[in-house]
């Protein structure tokens, strides 16, 4: 049939009521379609409540669309916004967080909008390894699925870690091993994982069994002179970076120096994706950090946020249940001699009140993963008789709006958001990282 596409759904897809037929008065969804734009479909999916249409043809064109840089867009799952132009896909994703965060914002101009690069700001991939003509090949996943593209070039990357992504296509193409096939729960080769800081590289193998890559190593590290390679023994089909680590040859970490701290990162090591936005974000952190705030950052990962804040703030506390990262925090404070910084490892959950009653924090920063925060913890914040421990401010980063007015919804009660930071970490994508300010009311 054909359409006129009404609006964008918060994954970017177009949307239309359907105007006849079977499906008539549902609304639907069509990828990669644009507002305004007259064009065919398919329907190829229809629930009780919505449906999902293919789109087969563009018979009007928007203004707002872009010819997609990338050849294998809208197979590959890496993008999903390639084909809006770069100032439509920064409306549309201040247009989601505004939807979502009006409700609690006396001024819509309080929400900031920041994006500083559109290509190339990816520091870390991880390839999936397919066997494609009885050869193991490299490339990415489709939208959604375990569908493999076989891909030579990723824009959202720089030049090097492409240049290592072909040596690897190269190598493992001719050296007949055999990759893992998930149908089958059979073979060897799962992912190749590659990360990079200032012209240092680490590579890793996620495999079932001990392989021999030493040649692969050498090929490395003949382009590449601060190169080292690890395998990742893995039996999980579910997590990618889980199994036994073996550091082979080369460099073990990337050795990073930013805002006066000295810090190591391995491959299983957290680091934000987009450099020039995590500096963007840590300043935004930083600003709101005066020299006699007690703070607490909860959901600390490996500990660089709450270093950078012991620079400046009088005291400050990490909470960290992954024991590996608070493990490196501790040495990271050890390594930069922060005396004011502690770093405890917990379930968030399990000691936040009683760090919160007991130093009386003046700042509490929560960086939770996608799933946000435990509801059951910031009910318990907010229902507690005496309220006197309430940090005077909040702020919650977040790269989930959904998790994100959950947890606003709850806090509301003590708390006004003042503003809003939206950071474009990851540009061509549908996702936005948020820094929301609150005010103890
Ligand atoms: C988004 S990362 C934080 C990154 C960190 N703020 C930084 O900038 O490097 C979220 C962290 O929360 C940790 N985490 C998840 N659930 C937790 C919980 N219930 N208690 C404490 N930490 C948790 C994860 O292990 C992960 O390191």
């Amino acid at each position: 049939m054909i359409v006129e596409i009404d609006r964008l759904g918060t994954n970017g897809e177009g949307i239309f009521i359907v105007p006849e037929g079977e499906q008539k008065g549902k609304i639907c969804f069509v990828d990669f379609a644009l507002p305004g734009e007259l064009v065919d479909v398919e329907i190829v999916k229809s629930k009780s409540n919505f449906c999902v249409a293919k789109l087969n043809k563009i018979i009007k064109y928007s203004e707002n669309r872009e010819i997609p840089i990338c050849p294998f867009f809208a197979h590959c799952g890496g993008c999903d916004i390639q084909h809006m132009k770069k100032n439509f896909q920064i409306d549309f994703k201040k247009n989601k967080v505004i939807k979502t965060l009006s409700k609690y914002l006396n001024n819509l101009d309080n929400i900031k909008f920041i994006r500083l690069n559109d290509l190339y700001y990816r520091n870390k991939m991880v390839f999936p390894f397919c066997n494609k003509n009885g050869q193991a090949c490299l490339g990415m996943y489709c939208k959604n699925s375990h569908e493999f593209v076989d891909i030579n070039y990723c824009y959202l990357t720089s030049e090097n870690i492409n240049k290592i992504l072909k040596l690897s296509k190269d190598f493992f193409s001719k050296n007949k091993f055999d990759a893992f096939d998930e149908k089958l729960n059979k073979g060897i080769l799962k992912y190749l994982v590659v990360k990079e800081y200032n012209n240092q590289f680490l590579v890793s193998i996620v495999c079932t069994k001990l392989i021999n890559v030493k040649d692969f190593y050498k090929i490395l590290n003949s382009e590449f002179s601060e190169i080292g390679l690890s395998l990742i023994i893995s039996n999980s089909n579910d997590e990618i970076l889980t199994g036994e680590y073996i550091h082979l040859y080369g460099l073990k970490q990337l050795s990073i120096e930013e805002f006066g701290i000295n810090y190591n990162v391995n491959i299983l090591g957290f680091l934000q994706i987009n450099n020039a936005i995590k500096i963007e974000l840590y300043n935004n952190v930083l600003n709101e950090i005066s020299y006699n705030d007690v703070v607490i950052d909860a959901y600390s990962g490996a500990g660089l946020l709450t270093a950078i804040i012991a620079k400046k703030a009088k005291n400050v506390f990490g909470i960290e249940i992954n024991s590996s990262a608070s493990k490196s925090s501790k040495e990271l404070a050890k390594i930069n001699n922060l005396k004011n910084a502690k770093f405890i490892n917990s379930d968030v959950k399990d000691v936040l009140i009683d760090y919160l009653q007991t130093y009386k924090s003046s700042v509490l920063i929560l960086d939770p993963p996608r799933s946000g925060c435990d509801k059951k913890l910031l009910n318990k914040l907010i229902e507690t008789k005496n309220i006197s421990f309430l940090p005077k401010k909040i702020i919650y980063i977040s790269c989930n709006l959904m998790t994100l007015v959950r947890d606003l919804e709850i806090l509301n009660k003590y708390y006004d958001l003042q503003n809003v930071h939206a950071l474009d970490m990851f540009p061509q994508t549908k996702h936005v990282e948020c820094v929301s300010f609150l005010n103890l009311k």
